[in-house]
């Protein structure tokens, strides 16, 4: 199951991954954590002191690996990040994801994969959504299952929507601070979500007693899943000092559980997915990877491939 933690900057996205990967992984779950943002910041807050090699600066090299031998796909330069799988198209398990080269092993047995930062090479010659797509591609090509976690920090506010990557996901997590300016972020993927039949839930964070619950409950209603109180824990693990779960305190822990009971609960919908990894690849190749490939990418739709091997009908 893939989830992803999205929300306006400074929420918490980073911290909430960081904190439910780990719980995953104490529960005996496998997990693959991705820093799909490019102000990384995952990586230090899971305690890793060398993070891979950004998924971004391999691009060409994650293309020519999922393209396979599918004969709609003759390079990795006529690949776009949201160029769907066909048949001979080389398809991800978990187990492809969680035992590549692009990962490594953080203390705790999870799997780290980063995107990359922005750097001034992109500058004029790509947007940092190309390097993003690489986290679309390998979701687009993943066949993952119940009890396998691919936890995504995804970028800032309403970013993703610049992509199909928020589709890319069987829930969404939308961190949310009891603030007007933090459930700002919330009304806006609300809206696109419904309008994509993507599942969302919020969680609150940094809350700070009754008065902040019933502003969230008042804003937010039914979507409001759970809440994470402002941690001392996680104020002294950016102060410096050595953090382990069971440090958290028991209502955070609580809080954690919560999201791991309604990711395992949601139902994986393969032909949500497929359906949506089609439409985004149309709309992308008519706004512009049509014009920058010089092809006509709709050809890259496979008509007959079933996404996941297993339609869920
Ligand atoms: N529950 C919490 N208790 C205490 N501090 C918290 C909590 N959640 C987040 N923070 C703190 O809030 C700050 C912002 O958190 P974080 O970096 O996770 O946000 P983000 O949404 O990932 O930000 P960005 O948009 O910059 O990526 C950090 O200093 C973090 O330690
Ligand atoms: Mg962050």
């Amino acid at each position: 199951m893939r989830v992803a933690f999205v929300g306006k900057g400074g929420s918490g996205k980073t911290t909430m991954s960081a904190l439910f990967a780990r719980y995953v992984a104490s529960q005996g779950g496998p997990v693959v954590a991705v820093d799909a943002d490019i102000n990384q910041h995952l990586a230090l807050v899971l305690g890793v002191e060398e993070p891979p090699e950004p998924l971004g600066s391999r691009l060409t090299e994650i293309k020519e690996l999922l393209r396979g031998d599918n004969p709609r796909i003759l390079s990795a330069q006529a690949m776009v990040k949201t160029t769907p799988p066909g048949r001979g198209s080389r398809l991800l398990s978990f187990k492809d994801l969680a035992t590549s080269e692009f990962a490594v092993t953080t203390s705790e047995g999870m799997r780290l994969m980063v995107t990359g930062p922005f750097s001034a090479d992109d500058l004029g010659v790509a947007c940092y959504h190309s390097k993003v797509g690489a986290v679309e591609l390998l979701l687009n090509h993943l066949v993952d299952g119940p009890g396998e976690y691919v936890v995504v920090d995804m970028t800032a506010g309403a970013d993703s929507f610049a992509s199909g990557l928020f589709t890319r996901f069987d829930l969404t997590f939308l961190v949310a601070e009891p603030t007007r300016q933090g459930v700002s972020v919330y009304r806006q993927y609300r809206d696109y979500a419904a309008d994509h039949d993507v599942p969302l839930a919020v969680i609150g964070n940094k809350v700070h007693g009754q008065s902040d619950v019933d502003f969230l409950h008042d804003q937010v209603g039914d979507d409001l899943l759970t809440w994470m109180d402002h941690s001392s824990a996680v104020r002294a693990m950016e102060q410096g000092r050595r953090f382990a779960l069971d440090d958290l305190e028991p209502a955070n822990t609580d809080a954690l559980a919560m999201l791991l009971k309604h990711l395992d609960a949601q139902t994986k919908d393969w032909v949500r997915f497929g359906r949506q990894a089609e439409e985004f690849h149309l709309r992308n190749a008519r706004s512009w990877a049509n014009a920058k490939t010089g092809l006509d990418l709709a050809d890259q739709i496979d008509p007959e491939f079933v996404y996941g091997g297993c339609p869920t009908t």
